[in-house]
């Protein structure tokens, strides 16, 4: 099986490049990434001579057809799975365009691509398919009570989910309109290794390290339902050799924390990971909310565990706590990452925008 993995060297794209060559000893993985300000190529440096053996980077768009086109000839590629997006929420707030560039219009070239390759004479070849890494929040927000489910209505707030569901409906299209082979996945929120740090749980984990003070948006009692990034990785194994075509997959752990008490116990484990007395709640600083927030996501995953026979592995304890482990072991990757691009990010999201200091 050949796999053309677009969005690399992102943190969910390089964990699931670990995952697979491992899992999959014959498997070759053709990594596509324009290397964004999110995309680290020293996120796959851990890949054993071996598993290097077996895959190939290359450094472009997923907007460049021509590009796309000589991967699928030359490579005789198999599956594409797409991660390749703008993915955090506050920067589709500032910049929507880049979000509809990549994860709309990208999205299409992929399709476009992959139909003039796959789709001869009216025909799809045998066991090629497309797999769009979706996520939960293109269903929009709940209230205190309920979950979503595959048929929930798509109902996008924010610039980056609207992005994330057009692509879905364009996806969809394809296999209504042409039979294109296709899944959807849809996951809540990940944590683990090789997150950017402008996403919430990194971001807590290294300002506590400096005892800086750490945000939280609004009450901070907004939820969010946490599954582990490896878990998520198995869960899209699991689609790829057994997904039913033109299917949607949520994808969960039942694990839904308020962020304000999602932030306490990050606290706690860094106290007793490092004993560290600075590191305590009275850093916690409320700033003002992000615009359109939404309140609660939860994911309702039966369909998958019951028709795929997939069921998370990894404990929010255990994950949790490995992942803060992993923060305090990788402070080289640590320091490359939040050098240049992010400091500029922070400056300008929470000191200018936010007064933090
Ligand atoms: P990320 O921002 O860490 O990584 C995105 C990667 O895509 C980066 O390596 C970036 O360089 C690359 N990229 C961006 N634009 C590109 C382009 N035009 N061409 C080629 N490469 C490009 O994101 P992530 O958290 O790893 O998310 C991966 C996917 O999973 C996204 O599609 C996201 O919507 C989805 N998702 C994320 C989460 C989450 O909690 N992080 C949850 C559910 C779904
Ligand atoms: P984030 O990690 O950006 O993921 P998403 O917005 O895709 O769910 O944020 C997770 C939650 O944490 C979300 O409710 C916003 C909140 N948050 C803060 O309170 N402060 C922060 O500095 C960040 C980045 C997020």
């Amino acid at each position: 099986m050949t796999l053309l993995v677009t969005g690399c060297c992102g943190f969910i794209g390089s964990n699931f490049v670990y995952y697979y060559l491992d899992e999959h000893k014959d498997a070759r993985i053709i990594g596509l990434d324009k290397l964004t300000y999110a995309g680290n190529l020293d996120n796959l440096s851990n890949l054993t001579n071996e598993q290097k053996s077996r895959f190939v980077f290359v450094k472009g768009d997923i907007n460049n057809a021509e590009l796309v086109e000589y991967l699928l000839d030359v490579y005789d590629i198999d599956v594409i799975v797409n991660f390749a997006a703008e993915s955090h929420v506050d920067r589709s707030i500032y910049n929507p365009r880049a979000f509809v560039e990549t994860n709309v219009l990208g999205v299409q070239t992929l399709l476009d691509v992959a139909k003039k390759k796959w789709y001869i004479n009216g025909k799809w070849k045998h066991g090629k398919k497309f797999v769009q890494i979706s996520t939960d929040e293109v269903y929009g927000t709940l209230g205190p009570t309920g979950k979503f489910t595959e048929k929930t209505p798509l109902s996008p707030r924010s610039p980056y989910s609207a992005s994330k569901a057009s692509a879905d409906l364009l996806v969809i299209a394809h296999h209504e309109t042409y039979g294109m082979p296709v899944n959807i996945t849809r996951c809540s929120n990940n944590y683990g290794p090789y997150q950017f740090p402008e996403k919430l749980i990194p971001l807590i984990i290294l300002n506590a390290l400096e005892h800086k003070p750490l945000p939280i948006y609004g009450d901070g009692r907004q939820v969010r339902d946490w599954i582990h990034v490896f878990d998520h990785c198995r869960a899209i194994d699991f689609v790829i050799e057994k997904g039913k075509d033109g299917e949607v997959y949520n994808i969960g752990a039942n694990n839904e924390w308020e962020n304000i008490e999602l932030v306490k116990k990050i606290i706690e484990i860094l106290r007793q990971l490092t004993n560290d007395e600075l590191i305590s709640e009275k850093l916690i600083t409320h700033v003002k909310d992000r615009p359109g927030h939404d309140r609660r996501y939860a994911i309702d995953s039966t369909k998958i565990r019951k028709e795929l026979g997939w069921k998370p592995e990894i404990s929010f304890e255990e994950g949790l706590e490995a992942t803060i482990k992993w923060y305090l072991n990788n402070k080289q990757w640590v320091e490359r990452v939040v050098g240049g691009e992010y400091k500029e990010w922070y400056e300008k999201h929470y000191v200018r925008e936010r007064k933090l200091n």
